[in-house]
């Protein structure tokens, strides 16, 4: 197991987050010897907002034994889901297109129910396993509470591997569903982001409500809401978990809504 002191910007996204402990676990014996002090789960920080200060606990990354797996087996919940994506639709298997262009970890995703408006991976698990107090346990994708952006895991519990619910399907049909996936993300900004900030509330996309409102381009130091995409914030290269914050504070100070990152560690001033 490798253990080493790491900017959590140069793990994250969004490219913003201070120090911390990162512990790689490569198989089962380091994960029980990673969770014996206080930890936290990073996938592939693609939804997170971290402190400059970083995060005091371990910083635990999935690697050996789960991040790697097979397709049509168990896959480590360490694996980047994009591959997955990829190496689905080259087979001929049906169910991860709804999927594509989420930057996220397996685990990751399921813990985020990750999905676009054509489809959730709630929807395209077959069996997850996670690991709890010392103990990996199996249990069907329902267990876990999967909602919109959301999943009931206990605290602690860690994603470990997942098998996918795939289905035959002719290639061409999965191509052109990808097409149609990838063409919803048009609008969606190239610069460096934690994809969008806040959940749409009930009815309405958060974007819409945030560009109505006249935020678009504004910017806080090197932080900026997306012109091209009003729920991302884009970092335009330096930018402060303080700056972003502050744009997130002036937009929930003008609406109602939920973020949908997760905040590590202390952003407020
Ligand atoms: P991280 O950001 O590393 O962590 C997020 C949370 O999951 C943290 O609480 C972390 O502790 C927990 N976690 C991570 N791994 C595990 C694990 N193995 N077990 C338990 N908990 C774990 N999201 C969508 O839903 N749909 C989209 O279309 C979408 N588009 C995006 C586009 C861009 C350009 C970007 C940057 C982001 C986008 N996102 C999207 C957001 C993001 O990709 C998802 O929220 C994703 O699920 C986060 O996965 P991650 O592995 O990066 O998790
Ligand atoms: N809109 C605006 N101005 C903007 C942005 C959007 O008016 O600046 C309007 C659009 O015209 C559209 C509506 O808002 O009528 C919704 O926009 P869009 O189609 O871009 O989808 P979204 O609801 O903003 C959701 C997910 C994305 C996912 C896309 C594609 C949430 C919070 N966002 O975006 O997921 O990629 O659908 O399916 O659910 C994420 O969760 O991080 C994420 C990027």
């Amino acid at each position: 197991m490798e253990v080493k002191r790491v900017l959590l910007k140069d793990y994250t996204t969004l490219g913003v987050g201070g120090p911390a402990e990162l512990w790689i676990v490569e198989n089962e014996d380091d994960l029980l010897r990673a969770t014996e002090a206080p930890y936290r789960v990073l996938g592939n920080g693609s939804n997170l907002l971290v402190s400059d200060q970083g995060v005091r606990e371990r910083v635990i990354k999935l690697g050996g034994v789960f991040a790697e797996g097979e397709l049509t087996g168990w896959v480590g919940a360490g694996s980047l889901l994009p591959l997955w994506v990829q190496e689905a639709a080259r087979a001929g298997l049906s169910g991860l297109e709804p999927l594509l262009g989420i930057p996220a970890s397996v685990g990751g995703a399921v813990r985020m129910n990750a999905g676009t408006r054509f489809g959730e991976i709630k929807d395209a698990l077959a069996e997850v396993e996670v690991y709890h107090r010392g103990k990996l346990e199996r249990l069907p994708p329902e267990a876990l509470g999967l909602g919109y952006r959301r999943s009931a895991l206990p605290p602690g519990a860690i994603v470990t591997r997942v098998r996918f619910d795939l289905k035959k399907a002719p290639r061409e049909a999965i191509a052109a569903r990808m097409a149609e996936v990838d063409a919803a993300r048009k609008r969606q900004p190239k610069r460096k982001s934690a994809g969008c900030a806040f959940k749409n509330p009930p009815g309405d996309a958060a974007g819409r409500l945030i560009d109505q409102a006249g935020f678009k381009g504004l910017q806080v130091g090197r932080a900026m809401i997306s012109p091209e995409h009003a729920n991302f914030v884009v970092n335009l290269g330096g930018a402060t978990a303080r700056e972003v914050w502050e744009l997130v504070k002036r937009v929930q100070n003008a609406l109602n809504l939920e973020l949908e990152w997760e905040i590590w560690g202390e952003v407020e001033p």
